[in-house]
Formats: structure tokens, C-alpha cells, sequence
């Protein structure tokens, strides 16, 4: 892919951590929801829990946490940072794309089971923990995203190194200067 020129690097980037850290909060809020449902005594409240989950799966979870996902892809190949060259790209990468398909698959027909039971005046069963540990689990998965996102730990992949060195040897060799990383081009 081309690399993005500055001003779309920018834009995208933008784009990215505004619905990459809003798919956080979205998940932090159906895991209140799920609690709140899962704990309460009463059934008025378990349905209006279960309800506003409903709203958040059916409107917010696939643009979000697609937007995540492909704004991602669009930063890593149009920028230095590579998809497949840096390892906490690739760790996001890959679990983004499990993460993504588990909301879109998983997540949401158990709030669908959970909210059409309730609004049918059946029990909602084990479907009622499983509301309350897949947000668990995707807010903590998101949170150690954000923070390897922002302390970009664990260096290059061996592609990256074998990228690396390849540009290395021809730049010394052309011009007797260092190749620039990703991170210099970022101070660009
Ligand atoms: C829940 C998922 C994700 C979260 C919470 C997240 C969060 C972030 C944050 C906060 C930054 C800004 C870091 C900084 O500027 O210091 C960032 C940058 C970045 N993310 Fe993600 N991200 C997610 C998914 C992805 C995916 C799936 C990819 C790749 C396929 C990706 C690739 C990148 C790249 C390459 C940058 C650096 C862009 C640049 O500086 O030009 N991210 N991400």
C-alpha cells in the first residue's frame, strides 16, 4: 500500500483511537448493564438493562468495532510502523480481529437470547453470566491494547528485523546515512 501522506496519517489516526478507545467504553457500559441485570432483584430493571444492551449491540458494536479494526489496518499499512513488522502491532492485529468477531458473532446473540427472553417473561439463564464475564474480559483485553498501544513494547518481528537490515544495507551502501524507523518518521 501507499504510504498515507501526513495530513491523512493524522486523520486517520484520529479516527482510529476515537472509535478503537470507544469500543472500550462501549464495553465498559454493557458490562454495567450485564451486572446491573445479572444482579438486581427486580425485573423491571433486568429488562431495561437487558433493552439498552440490546441498543448498543444492534447499532454501535459492528461499526465500532469494525471502524477499529480497519482504521488500524489503514495505519499500519500506510505508515512505517507495517502490519506484520512490530510486534505490538501484530499482537493488535491479530487480537482485534478475534475480538471483533466475537462481539459481532457471540456478544450480540446472547444479548439478543437475554433480551427477548426477558421481554417474554422467561428466565434468562446462564445467558445472564455469560453478559457479565465476555465484557469482563473484552474490557480488560482492551485496556492492555490501549496501553501496548501507547508504550509500543517488545520490538521488532523477524520480518521487521529482516526488513530493517535489507534497507539498512542498501541506504548505508547509496548515501553512507541511517535508514529512518518508524518512529523517526512519526516526528516527521
Ligand atoms: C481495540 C483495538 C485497538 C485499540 C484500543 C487501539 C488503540 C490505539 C491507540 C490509543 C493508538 C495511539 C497510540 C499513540 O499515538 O501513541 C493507536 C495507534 C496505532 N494503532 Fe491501534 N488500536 C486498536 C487496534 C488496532 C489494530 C487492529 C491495528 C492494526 C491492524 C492497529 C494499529 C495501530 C497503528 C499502526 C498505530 C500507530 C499509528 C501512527 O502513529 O501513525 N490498532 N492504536
Amino acid at each position: 500500500m501507499q504510504k498515507l501522506s501526513r495530513p491523512a496519517r493524522r486523520a486517520a489516526l484520529v479516527i482510529h483511537v476515537s472509535a478503537s478507545v470507544g469500543w472500550l467504553g462501549l464495553t465498559t457500559g454493557l458490562l454495567v448493564l450485564g451486572i446491573t441485570a445479572a444482579g438486581t432483584g427486580s425485573t423491571a430493571t433486568a429488562e431495561a438493562a437487558y433493552r439498552s444492551m440490546k441498543i448498543f449491540g444492534d447499532w454501535l458494536v459492528v461499526p465500532v468495532s469494525l471502524l477499529a479494526l480497519l482504521s488500524g489496518l489503514v495505519l499500519s499499512l500506510g505508515t512505517p510502523w507495517g502490519l506484520a513488522r512490530h510486534r505490538w502491532v501484530y499482537s493488535k492485529f491479530w487480537i482485534t480481529l478475534a475480538t471483533t468477531v466475537a462481539s459481532i458473532v457471540a456478544l450480540r446473540s446472547h444479548i439478543d437470547h437475554a433480551a427477548a427472553a426477558i421481554t417474554a417473561g422467561q428466565p434468562v439463564g446462564s445467558t445472564a453470566t455469560d453478559l457479565v464475564i465476555a465484557p469482563s474480559v473484552a474490557t480488560v483485553t482492551y485496556l492492555f491494547i490501549t496501553a501496548i498501544s501507547i508504550l509500543k513494547p517488545w520490538g521488532l518481528t523477524r520480518r521487521g528485523r529482516r526488513a530493517r537490515d535489507t534497507a539498512r544495507s542498501s541506504s548505508v551502501g547509496e548515501s553512507g546515512r541511517r535508514t529512518k524507523t518508524a518512529s523517526d518518521s512519526l516526528a516527521a
